[in-house]
């Protein structure tokens, strides 16, 4: 967690850091702080709280320099507060280092640290780095950060400045993600790519255990032991435009309202001509033949992702006719699942970052298991360690609370399950035809329930007045349901929950009481009547139901509640790709008239990249 810059040329670096790290505030925002080399040495800026803040105190005491480093921070050893805010020095202020991960070992290092005599002022695992730094230093700071990280464990990506040699910047990349800009006369370093994109296409992603010297001139890249490396320079293909609101209030509305375009740009070159079939030619240890032999699936997800894998289960098995489980990541591990070489494990990431799906991942590795990723962002690490990956084509995702990164996943499993069906024989021509078309129509029906975002308005501002509410669905509309769920939590602080429809008269029924709201999502032919039951038995305890229906069950449903949405009507395994969109307006437009910060909800940062 946490986001990092850095910067070494000859613009005013702390514009550049703040610029940096208003695209990264989503990583985090307990606090902000540069470090900037100015005529009086390395000078230290820091604010609790938004990066507002750092602003506004940086406009009563700028730092003027062409080198510094750069923090966001989300809070994990420390409360939220200046002494904890990074850039961190030692003992002398000599040194100064920004840093997004966890030093596991920090407890041992600090005591015999101080028991040399080192004095602490943070309650961070950050603060060690620092010292030890400065304790290796004998004239080379290349290579006593080289000496420094041998001590530590953890994951960690690093900004290290020294006041000794003001014309180098060094990077370093253990387990957390860390991108190089090289612009003319110019180099920058960023947690991910927006937030050097103003200035720079040009890029370097770092490996694992990975380092990289930059001055203004140049860049050198090396294996955390010194040992010289090349890499290949990766060209940039969005503008930084794409990654601003472009006219939205919030970046949340932006992203629902790109919807169409992410269904569009995902499923773009992969439809054969005519319909006639599906094509993922970046499957490539994932062959017809390996297909052939996976026996089971496993999906394996965090928080918005995993409820994407929920529906990509039932895809997959109706499409496959083979068992598919779905984990959430942090758990996956934990209960030592079966893999053999004939599981295949589905990594789902928006950010390719998750440190639960990342050791997942390599957990299913370890096993023998052939790993397919699905992630927003190529050359994440998720993407770089699978051995396949689908990339889901829906840009920049910057609000904390996904939305089309999530239904970009949606249509990653459809166009995954459907080719798989199709090189297994599985599935005939006429069929197939008949899903891609029915696939390749959501997206303009997605812009028609976007236009009806008025009448979800008001829906959400009469649901902002409770303080608890439910979803129930069934199915495919039980995993939208908990989507629904976890998005309204998410942005609106109102406590919901999601149940499977059928499972309420065995407990949860006991809270519905007077006017408590629930949403019903009801769009699965073969459970409407079953659904209606479950509505009923909410209606007579008082209970206020506003279903998300479809066309083909409007006027049978519409009977049994008390409000109703309209969706286009698509085949039933298809829908979650319609039935999410008014919730994500609902949560969208409730977290609003709660007066919250939509795109930055309390507590949370977009990339999670602390188990
Ligand atoms: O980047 P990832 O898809 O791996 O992130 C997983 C979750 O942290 C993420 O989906 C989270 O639940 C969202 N903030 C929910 O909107």
């Amino acid at each position: 967690m946490c986001g990092i810059v850095g910067y070494i040329g000859a613009r005013n670096s702390q514009e550049v850091l703040l610029d940096g790290l208003s695209k990264l505030e989503y990583r985090g925002y307990d606090s902000a702080g540069i470090a900037v080399f100015t005529n009086e040495g390395l000078q230290i800026r820091k604010a609790q709280g938004r990066l507002a803040n750092l602003a506004t105190r940086l406009e009563d005491e700028p730092l003027a320099g062409g080198v510094g480093i750069g923090h966001t921070r989300w809070a994990t050893h420390g409360k939220p507060s200046d002494e904890n805010s990074h850039p961190h020095t030692d003992a002398t202020m000599k040194f100064s280092v920004v840093h997004n991960g966890i030093i596991e070992n920090y407890m041992e290092l600090k005591e015999e640290l101080m028991a040399q005599g080192v004095p602490f002022i943070s309650e961070t695992d950050t603060e060690v780095i620092s010292h030890l730094i400065a304790r290796e230093y004998d004239g080379d700071i290349v290579k006593a950060v080289q000496r420094a990280i041998t001590y530590i464990r953890g994951a960690f990506a690093l900004g290290v400045l020294t006041e000794y040699e003001p014309d180098r910047l060094v990077a370093v990349r253990c387990a957390s993600p860390l991108v190089i800009g090289i612009g003319e006369g110019e180099n920058f370093i960023g947690s991910d790519i927006p937030a050097i994109l103003q200035y720079t296409r040009r890029v370097y992603i770092l490996n694992d255990n990975e380092m990289a010297v930059l001055t203004k001139e140049a860049v050198e890249l090396m294996t955390i032991e010194g040992n010289s490396i090349s890499r290949e320079m990766i060209v940039v293909d969005w503008d930084a435009m794409t990654a601003e609101k472009g006219g939205y209030d919030h970046f949340m509305l932006k992203e629902i309202h790109e919807q169409p375009k992410a269904y569009r740009d995902t499923m773009r070159g992969r439809l054969q001509e005519g319909l006639s079939g599906v094509k993922l030619t970046e499957l490539k240890v994932l062959t017809n033949e390996r297909l052939r032999e996976i026996r089971n699936v496993h999906i394996v997800a965090c928080g918005t992702a995993y409820h994407a894998g929920l529906v990509g289960r039932t895809l997959i098995e109706q499409a496959i006719r083979i068992p598919v489980e779905t984990d959430v990541a942090s758990e996956y591990r934990y209960r030592n699942p079966i893999i053999t070489p004939e599981t295949l494990v589905i990594v789902v990431s928006q950010s390719g970052e998750t440190a639960d799906t990342l050791a997942a991942l390599r957990e299913a590795k370890r096993c023998g298991a052939a790993v397919l990723a699905i992630t927003n962002v190529v050359g994440s690490s998720v993407a770089r360690e699978a051995d396949d990956t689908i990339v889901t084509w829906a840009g920049p995702e910057i609000a904390v609370a996904s939305t089309k990164a999530y239904t970009s996943q949606l249509i990653a499993f459809m166009l995954l399950s459907l080719y798989w069906a199709e090189q297994t024989g599985r599935m005939g021509a006429a069929e197939l035809r008949h899903q891609l078309a029915a696939m390749e129509a959501l997206p303009e029906q997605v812009e028609s329930i976007l236009t009806q975002a008025d009448e979800l308005k008001r829906v959400a501002e009469e649901m902002a007045a409770h303080d608890n509410l439910f979803f129930i669905g069934r199915g495919v509309d039980y995993a939208v349901a908990m989507e629904g769920s976890l998005k309204l939590k998410e942005i609106s602080y109102i406590h919901s929950e999601a149940y499977a429809a059928g499972e309420l008269k065995h407990g949860t029924l006991a809270l519905i009481e007077e006017g408590i709201p629930v949403i019903a999502l009801v769009t699965q032919s073969s459970l409407v009547e079953k659904m209606i039951s479950n509505i009923k038995e909410v209606k007579a305890r008082g209970g206020v139901v506003y279903a998300v229906t479809d066309k083909a069950h409007a006027e049978l449903v519409s009977k049994a509640v008390d409000g109703t949405f309209v969706l286009p009507t698509t085949l039933a395994h298809l829908s979650p790709a319609l039935s999410v969109i008014p919730l994500q307006l609902i949560s969208y437009y409730a977290s609003l008239a709660r007066g919250n910060d939509v795109d930055k909800p309390r507590n949370l940062a977009k990339s999670v990249t602390v188990e």
